[in-house]
């Protein structure tokens, strides 16, 4: 039987419950089209109540039995599915490509890229460790307790990834929760499903106990709710946009939250910067997917009297980009639907509307748009505040360092921001100021390499990723006291 087999019936995708690949009892499929031919390829099953019941039930039998494994069995497992993601690269390539238009070297980057995450984290998970107080450090105390503080698994982690990155942001959630003792429930996305299905499939086969890693399949706005208010799951942890983040945050009760959100990702760029470099960074920043990344280069605030010469590197970098189709490997391809494309457009022209400058001309067939970039935008447009998850980079001109930091602390978002400059010591002083996760000197905003914290502040989200960090993010501290 060929490795994806049993994930599927014809077009048909299966979930995973308890070690079985399975058709819901439903009888209520969800069909996909890709956003390249806007064709039917597949369709996954949409679970009912009784079988996400189901699933949890089994993840948590599980986890009962897993959180007493010993670390190098649960390390030496997320090895096997690593490699055996990269053993399965081209035809899971194939379906990235197809399900959510990501070109091709992308897509093999996301899949490598996942692989390496799951082998880090396993290197990093045989770690986990705790510490030795003791009571007389504490004033008025003799020597007379130990604490001894461990770190214990949570239960059941529901991870939610979005559609842009079906394979690694799920990567990034399960491997943390499986090594900390943690079982999963995986709600894929609806557009992403066959993807993160594919992914599963490495976990399953990789000969994790039958329950520990689960995958269901459904709308979001039919089973989410009931998913994330279910009284087995102990933890969640999402990606995706801020509206459903902010939805999960108020079903979610007292369960703990690793929430990843939306961005408006600012590079400020400096009279003394290089400015070929900054403009390399911003252009690759800005559309790789086609924009649709959480950090995304989404608007540069660039001082009055070098903008100019920036917009003109910029626009010569943007002719470069080749618009097509992701499996020629095209730098722009087509938006994942018409809606997201609709709405991009809608910016656009709000833009155009209210005085702002289309530099490269607007051009659109279908969900495909050409790189737009759109000189002297102003704090009344849409575009200067709106995530677009498109290609379309705004610049505002600024009149000062203090303008420049007022603009992009005006954001309800806190994702990333990039200076560029020369001046180290401007760079440092600049990035104390500004309210963002990460600030990027001297280029662009992304969230790798994977080991790295990764954070949002304000509408960004709430909690941290990256390896350790989400480790830390899906244990808690269990204390054991020694009365001497
Ligand atoms: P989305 O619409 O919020 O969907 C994300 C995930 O949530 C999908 O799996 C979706 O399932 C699920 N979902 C929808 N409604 C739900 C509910 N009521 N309860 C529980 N889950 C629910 O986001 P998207 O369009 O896929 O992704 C784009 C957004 O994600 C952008 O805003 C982007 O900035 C953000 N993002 C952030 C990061 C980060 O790390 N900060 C990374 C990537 C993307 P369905 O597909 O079935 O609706
Ligand atoms: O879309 C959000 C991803 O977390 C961004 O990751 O910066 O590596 O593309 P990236």
């Amino acid at each position: 039987m060929a490795f994806f087999d049993e994930i599927r019936d014809g077009k048909a995708y299966k979930y995973l419950v308890n070690g079985q690949w399975k058709a819901s009892g439903s009888n209520n499929r969800i069909k996909l089209f890709s956003p390249l031919y806007d064709e039917h390829f597949a369709e996954i099953q949409s679970v009912t109540r009784q079988e996400i019941d189901e699933v949890m039930e089994a993840a948590l039998q599980a986890q009962q039995k897993w959180k007493d494994t010993p670390l190098h069995e649960r390390a030496e497992l997320l090895h096997k599915a690593a490699a055996l993601l990269v053993e399965n690269k081209d035809e899971i390539v194939k379906v990235l490509v197809h399900e959510v238009g990501k070109p091709r070297k992308s897509a093999e980057d996301e899949v490598l890229r996942s692989a390496d995450l799951i082998n880090y984290t396993a290197e990093e998970g045989i770690r986990i460790h705790g510490e030795l107080l003791y009571s007389d450090s504490f004033p008025g105390n003799k020597r007379n307790k130990y604490a001894l503080v461990g770190r214990v698994p949570l239960g059941v982690v529901l991870a939610i990834p979005p559609f842009n990155y079906p394979i690694n942001l799920a990567a990034s959630k399960v491997a943390p929760a499986l090594v900390a003792g943690n079982a999963v429930v995986l709600k894929t996305p609806t557009q992403g499903a066959v993807s993160a299905l594919h992914f599963v499939q490495a976990f399953h086969k990789a000969g994790f106990p039958p329950g520990l890693i689960n995958a269901v399949t459904g709308k979001g706005s039919e089973i989410g709710d009931y998913l994330v208010e279910h009284p087995r799951v102990s933890m969640i942890t999402f990606t995706g946009s801020t509206q459903t983040g902010l939805n999960i945050a108020k079903k979610a009760g007292m369960k703990p939250l690793q929430l990843e959100l939306g961005g408006k990702d600012a590079s400020i760029v400096f009279e003394d910067a290089d400015l070929d470099e900054a403009a390399k960074n911003i252009v690759s920043g800005a559309f790789s997917f086609s924009g649709q990344r959480c950090t995304a280069v989404k608007r540069v605030l660039v001082l009055d009297s070098i903008a100019d010469q920036l917009r003109d590197k910029i626009i010569a970098e943007v002719k470069k980009l080749k618009v097509g189709s992701p499996d020629e490997n095209a730098d722009i391809c087509p938006l994942i639907d018409k809606n997201a494309a609709d709405f991009v457009e809608g910016l656009i022209k709000d833009a155009e509307k209210k005085g702002a400058k289309l530099c490269t001309p607007f051009k659109r067939e279908n969900n495909t748009i050409s790189p737009v970039v759109v000189d002297n935008v102003t704090e009344e447009m849409q575009l200067a505040w709106e995530e677009p998850f498109g290609p379309v980079l705004p610049l505002i001109r600024v009149k000062s360092v203090d303008d420049a930091i007022r603009i992009a602390n005006g954001s309800e978002y806190g994702l990333q921001a990039a200076i560029f400059t020369r001046d180290i010591k401007k760079a440092l002083e600049i990035s104390r100021k500004i309210d963002v996760g990460t600030v990027q000197i001297n280029g662009k905003t992304a969230r790798g390499p994977d080991h790295f914290p990764f954070l949002g502040t304000k509408s960004s989200g709430i909690g941290t990723q990256g390896v350790r960090y989400s480790i830390e993010a899906m244990t808690r501290t269990k204390s054991l006291v020694i009365n001497l």
